[in-house]
């Protein structure tokens, strides 16, 4: 019953998936990407879904989701802007990037605007540790963010 939860082109893809990968529990991290980028983030059905396609238990595929802050539990705005305070990150005044773009968009970090048109959330390292404090704006980068250099991007998006 649960994988009628998965569209056909989205079993399409998850079929093309599993035939590159002989175990299947490899092939769960690639899936979970598959169902984010056709459903903008992973809910509790599609969780489900995949587990049961996968054999596996529910409780796996819940582990590597809230692990991962790359895979999203629950939807977000239009731009999902994802703040590094990681090490690096921290120490170059992250959190100052954060606070900026709460305190203009009006929401807390972890939330999305009434509008649904920005979430904003911390994320562990973002693997541009050199380029500190970095984020992410959906699919692309941002380095050495200021409070300044947040509310310049924020006009643009806006
Ligand atoms: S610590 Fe922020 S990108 Fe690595």
């Amino acid at each position: 019953m649960s994988l009628e939860t998965l569209s056909d082109q989205l079993l399409a893809e998850i079929s093309e998936i599993l035939a590159k990968h002989p175990q299947r529990r490899p092939a769960l991290l690639p899936i979970l990407h598959a169902c984010q980028r056709r459903n903008g983030y992973i809910s509790p059905e599609i969780e489900r879904a995949v587990a049961e396609l996968l054999g596996i238990p529910v409780i796996d595929v819940r582990e590597i989701i809230t692990f991962y802050t790359l895979l999203l539990p629950k939807p977000v705005g239009k731009h999902h802007l994802q703040f590094c305070t990681n090490l690096s990150c921290h120490l170059q005044g992250a959190e100052e990037s954060v606070a900026a773009a709460c305190r203009r968009l009006g929401i807390e970090e972890g939330e999305t605007t009434a509008d649904r048109r920005f979430t904003v959330t911390t994320v562990e390292c973002l693997g541009a540790c050199d380029m500190a404090p970095a984020m992410q704006v959906n699919d692309d980068y941002y380095a050495n963010m200021t409070s300044d250099r947040v509310n310049e991007l924020l006009d643009k998006l806006s």
